[in-house]
């Protein structure tokens, strides 16, 4: 037996501004079972993790929620640790870049940096909000595209006609925070010298570290030449201030990676026996590997390497690097139920269902996967419950009635023990070059193979016949046998099968190298269902409970939304009947609350002159006090069909203009209008 290996492990740090969602999944289950794989081995494999909690999104999504941002992310990182415990990630630490640790390092890099000499200083010249004091980036600046003329356009390209431009370029540009005219001001800024390490990367990109298709994308980067990169902001910015410059804060993506090395560092600090340098030092022995997806690849292959470099680090083995996740064969999306959040699927779905699918899609490449809804369906039923589940099912209640849960000795076929065994070291290949979808197929083949042997033998017929019973008992042990083999190779994947698997078994927890004995004389617990099929209708539930969260975040396409509902071209045309199907009336707004736990949703009580109604409405960005709005009319869908929400159900609509956040405006008849009067 070789030596274990050492390997420190990390997936990218989720943004504490917002949920997590089907596609950050795809990532965090990938290297889950990377790492399990490796502690199944024997390896020491340490993975962590972190909440990404600085920059001005953060500052501004606090603000605007009448929280401090340390509250904010307190929040956010306890519910982005639940859904992955939920999930099944299983972090050796989740920590938070708003730590001292990170603190203390990030200082400790950038002055090493900055006494080699690799940090410069000069003044760039931006746009203010002069109403709230602060530079704006490109994406907090809405304007005209200078080249098509389309209104409404972020501050460095248009949606409308793919320009790309400067923000200074914009036709009447606007702050999108406060709607105030930015104007032009100069500012200290602080330089990271990347192009100082030209030579380094150019090498170290090409040395195995990253995928061809990675190495070949950043060869175009370093061939037109590497840029000084700003890594300063002004306050206000929620962050780290630069030691010895006050009013100066790193941003947000120098002390992101940093992250990385504080999770690391609060983890040894309570870890006898761990040690950091022994990981970190320039000359560590240790591996590292961080799992990233393709749209940051700029920020861990050139300027976390040059950073390492330059503050006498060690850089990483390798950057594993995956493609974006698409539902349906299309990007994910709030109107079609396919934006699933973490919590909305479980809400609905066994973790492992999931897991078990984007195994058995991924593989090394940065192609990106769909999950296919209706395929995920029939794959995860066809291939865990119907092979690998099947197995134990069909064996375990001979075993039971016939011998007392006493599986016998010997191998009723050792041609299929021998191919479970030989099947082994190309399946850990797989698994070990993050080929997940070819491990999953050698281990489905093996599982065919298990179960047409068992079809053959036909167990149940020969339990009828007289002076069959050894030969039936003979087949369910070693059927019994590879199934325990296929829990074992699958465990990364599964745990909780597993898990289920080692009770029923009556084992201990099951490591790779098990796979080389088989169980004989061994008394077996009771069966019980280890896993059930995917009901389709689940699948139902949870994209139509997706289109209910769209509902509740409307309001949300400020710049922390994702943008997909701020620009609303004309709908296609109706004809009249159409519109009169619509119910329109008067609504008079008796009562406006909040809703417990709800941070976009107001409850509206509306007296529509026979009927009251319940509403949920989206609007509590712009009306923060809802006791405004008792006593005011307004109109509503009335005839709407009501809507089961979160905290109830919605019985109706109220009709509101604007983009969203605090730019929503509640309709209003002329005075003198009555609560039910219909609208025509
Ligand atoms: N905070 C930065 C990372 C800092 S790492 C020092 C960030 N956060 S993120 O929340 O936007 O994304 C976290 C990870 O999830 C990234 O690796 C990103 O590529 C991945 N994904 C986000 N959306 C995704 C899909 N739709 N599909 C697959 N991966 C996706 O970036
Ligand atoms: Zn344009």
């Amino acid at each position: 037996m070789s030596e274990p290996r050492k390997i420190l492990v990390t997936s990218a740090l989720p943004y504490a501004n917002g949920s997590i969602h089907l596609g950050h999944m795809l990532e965090y289950i990938q290297t889950d079972m990377w790492v399990r794989f490796q502690k199944h081995r024997g390896n020491q494999c340490i993975y962590v993790c972190a909440d990404d909690a600085h920059g001005s999104a953060i500052m501004l999504r606090a603000e605007k929620e009448g929280i401090t941002p340390e509250q904010l992310i307190a929040n956010v990182q306890a519910e982005h640790s639940a859904d992955f415990a939920d999930f099944l990630v299983n972090f050796d630490n989740f920590h938070s870049t708003h730590a001292e640790e990170n603190r203390e390092l990030s200082s400790l890099i950038y002055t090493r940096l900055r006494d080699a000499g690799h940090i410069a200083t000069r003044s760039v010249t931006q746009y203010f909000d002069p109403e709230k004091k602060m530079f704006l980036a490109d994406r907090f600046i809405k304007g005209t595209c200078p080249k098509c003329g389309t209104e409404d356009q972020y501050g460095d390209n248009c949606e409308k006609c793919g320009a790309t431009y400067a923000p200074t370029d914009l036709k009447d540009p606007k702050s999108a925070i406060s709607g105030a005219t930015p104007v032009l001001k100069d500012s200290k800024h602080f330089f990271f010298d990347l192009p100082a390490f030209d030579a380094m990367l150019k090498s170290w990109t090409r040395s195995g570290t990253l995928q061809d298709a990675v190495a070949n994308k950043l060869s175009e980067w370093l061939d037109s030449g590497l840029q000084q990169w700003d890594i300063s902001r002004d306050a206000p910015y929620f962050g780290f201030e630069i030691p010895g410059e006050p009013g100066k804060y790193f941003y947000v993506w120098l002390d992101a990676p940093i992250g990385y090395m504080a999770s690391f560092k609060n983890l040894c600090d309570r870890t006898p026996g761990l040690d950091f340098d022994a990981f970190w030092n320039k000359d560590s022995t240790a591996e590292l590997y961080h799992f990233i997806g393709k749209d940051i690849v700029n920020f861990h292959a050139l300027f976390w390497p040059a950073m390492l470099e330059g503050s006498g680090f060690r850089k990483p083995t390798a950057i594993n690097v995956h493609g974006y996740l698409t539902v349906n064969g299309q990007k994910m999306s709030k109107s079609r139920g396919t934006f699933i959040k973490a919590r909305t699927y479980l809400e609905h779905l066994s973790p492992e269902y999931l897991r078990y699918y984007y195994a058995a899609k991924l593989g090394r490449g940065v192609d990106d996967l769909d999950l296919n809804l209706e395929d995920f369906v029939q794959k995860v039923n066809s291939d865990l419950i119907g092979k690998v589940v099947n197995i134990a099912s069909r064996c375990a209640g001979f075993i039971h009635k016939g011998n007392a849960g006493v599986l016998v000795a010997g191998n009723a076929a050792p041609e299929l023990t021998d191919a479970f065994l030989a099947a082994a070291p190309s399946i850990a290949e797989a698994y070990e070059a993050r080929d997940f979808a070819r491990a999953m197929r050698e281990i489905m083949a093996l599982a065919d193979r298990a179960n047409a042997w068992i079809a053959d033998k036909a167990p149940w017929s020969l339990a009828k016949q007289e002076g069959k019973q050894d030969e039936v008992q003979a087949i369910c042990a070693l059927g019994i046998n590879l199934f325990r083999q296929l829990v074992i190779f699958l465990k990364p994947v599964l745990p909780n099968l597993a898990a289920d698997a080692e009770q029923f078994l009556n084992v201990a927890p099951l490591t790779w190298d098990d796979h080389l004995t088989l169980l004989s004389n061994h008394q077996l617990n009771p069966f019980q269902a280890l896993m059930t099929r995917i009901d389709p209708a689940k699948v139902e539930a949870m994209t139509t409970a997706s289109k209910e969260d769209l509902a509740a975040s409307v309001t949300d396409t400020g710049p922390q939304g994702n943008g997909e509902l701020a620009k609303d071209p004309l709908s296609p045309e109706i004809d009249f009947d159409a519109f009169a199907a619509i119910d329109l009336r008067v609504a008079l707004i008796e009562k406006a609350e909040h809703v417990e736990g709800a941070d976009k949703l107001l409850r509206l009580t509306l007296d529509i002159g026979d009927e009251k109604r319940n509403v949920f409405s989206g609007i509590k960005s712009a009306y923060p006090n809802p006791a405004e709005l008792e006593g005011r009319l307004t109109m509503m869908i009335a005839n709407l069909k009501p809507r089961k929400m979160r905290f109830g159900i919605s019985e109706g609509m109220v009709m509101a203009a604007g983009p969203g956040g605090e730019e929503i405006y509640l309709l209003s008849p002329d005075s003198g209008a009555k609560p039910g009067q219909r609208i025509k």
